[in-house]
């Protein structure tokens, strides 16, 4: 009812539920094409590779650092043929520098905020001075919707929209700063929290008409119905137990506030990740929309392969191409029903009040539930079950069948580069042998686990995933055992 009155999720192209590695500090095309060749060699299933703030030049958005970077889009396309998509950042933030387009044509047009004196409002970003697209003027978002044709000609499969609170060095933006309310003139003070909102607008009308396919859209900053034009991810956490914990239900409110494809920067984005932090962080996020390692210039670099288990990496980051046909399955679902593909255990057990209080659990789609272990030294973890249920066990690229576990508290051995799923009695998971990336998938070819005497059939959706051709009816099978 909420995403009726707000709006509801876009539709994800198939691509970005793979693995996205990212980081603030790939200051080179050659660096993009080591990650993704170190990727591909040690056999780390992956899809996405997301260029942060250097691939610009000097920061100017919509802009290509030649010097660094090489020739626009080339390493795009040269990544392409090994089966890579990129996304890109893009900032509001505009460099005041005359003589350069963006600029210029903003300047123009009066499509910047402005002092209430009427001048153009100066603060400071990346690019050092900068000027603020004014996101609340339909012309503008037209303007810098048409913008994204730049990304698109190079090749560019996602927009990331970072900064948009908007974020500004030289203090906040003052309360009275000028920006316009569709047809009217408003101040910062009422602009400010639909800012992020009206970015991701724009990019995302503008991506829908440039590229014929569902637009990918990640966004920091949000508001009330932002679900409707971008996927969000939840900013600067720091890679500390206490934020993995904080992650779970941080995704289960947001999925509850109508953000249903989030995520989290994968091991944390500032400070030095251990080994285990990122490995733990990733045994929950294979189960997240947004499953993206993401980290800050100057911490310890958090590409999986950089630390010395690296197969148990690739087993865990594998788990989430062998669940794809269900995770996907369950978003489409939950997309298109205007139901939630992450459920607090209260949305399901609302008789039980022990399930209520549980908040380091929760059930992805209605077939299994997940407990992911949060805390450092540990090899186990204590489990509500809210009903008898059966554990799956992915380990070495396989699934064991686990313990029967009876309604109420249990603790469960789940030890470090497994991944546990608990199966409800009498439903059906699908699991796919997985693949190097999204499209290494096969999607005909499942194991279907169940327990119980009597197994409900499973709705399974599967569509091009990339096109507007979606609808449950003509995508849905039922499969059963
Ligand atoms: C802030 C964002 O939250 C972070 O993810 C990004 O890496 C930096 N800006 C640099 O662009």
């Amino acid at each position: 009812d909420y995403t009726y009155l707000t709006g509801r999720t876009p539709l994800p192209q198939l691509y970005t539920l793979g693995y996205h590695q990212s980081r603030w500090g790939y200051e080179t095309s050659a660096e993009i094409r080591a990650v993704a060749d170190k990727y591909r060699a040690l056999k780390i299933p992956i899809d996405t590779i997301h260029l942060d703030i250097d691939y610009m030049d000097g920061y100017r958005v919509f802009t290509w650092n030649e010097k660094d970077f090489g020739r626009p889009g080339e390493v795009i396309a040269d990544l392409k043929k090994k089966g890579f998509k990129i996304v890109t950042i893009i900032d509001p933030g505009v460099k005041l520098d005359p003589g350069y387009d963006m600029y210029d044509e903003g300047m123009e047009q009066g499509y910047f905020a402005k002092t209430p004196e009427g001048d153009t409002y100066v603060n400071a970003v990346w690019p050092g001075d900068a000027v603020y697209p004014d996101f609340g003027n339909p012309k503008v978002r037209q303007w810098w919707g048409e913008k994204q044709k730049y990304l698109v000609d190079l090749g560019v499969r996602g927009v990331w929209n970072d900064m948009n609170e908007p974020a500004s060095f030289r203090g906040e933006l003052p309360e009275d700063v000028v920006f316009t309310d569709e047809d009217r003139p408003c101040d910062h003070g009422q602009m400010h929290n639909v800012y992020g909102h009206l970015m991701a607008k724009a990019t995302y009308e503008g991506l829908k008409k440039q590229d014929g396919r569902r637009p990918f859209v990640i966004t920091r900053a949000c508001y009330a119905g932002s679900q409707k034009y971008t996927t969000v991810w939840t900013g600067d956490n720091q890679s500390l137990w206490s934020h993995l914990q904080m992650a779970v239900p941080q995704l289960c409110n947001l999925g509850l506030s109508g953000m249903a494809f989030a995520g989290t920067d994968v091991g944390g984005f500032g400070a030095d990740a251990t080994e285990d932090l990122v490995l733990r962080w990733l045994e929950f996020a294979v189960f997240t929309p947004l499953l993206r390692n993401h980290s800050a210039r100057g911490t310890r670099r958090q590409e999986v392969y950089r630390f010395s288990h690296v197969e148990k990496f690739a087993d865990v980051i594998g788990v989430r191409y062998q669940i794809l046909p269900y995770i996907y399955s369950e978003y489409m679902k939950a997309a298109l029903r205007n139901t939630m593909m992450f459920n607090p255990l209260s949305f399901l057990y609302g008789e039980d009040a022990m399930a209520g209080q549980v908040e380091d659990q929760l059930f992805i789609g209605e077939n299994v539930m997940v407990a992911p272990v949060c805390e450092q030294n540990v090899t186990g973890r204590v489990v509500y079950f809210p009903e008898r249920m059966k554990q799956l066990i992915f380990k070495n690229g396989i699934v064991e069948e686990g313990e029967v576990y009876e309604k109420g508290f249990s603790y469960v051995e789940m030890p470090m580069g497994t991944v546990h799923v608990f199966l409800r009695e009498g439903y059906l998971f699908p699991v796919a042998k997985g693949g190097k990336c999204v499209e290494d998938v096969d999607f005909e070819d499942l194991t279907l686990y169940s327990f119980g005497e009597e197994i409900k059939p499973y709705e399974y959706y599967l569509d091009d995933g990339e096109t507007k051709d979606f609808a449950l009816e003509s995508h849905i099978r039922m499969l059963s055992c």
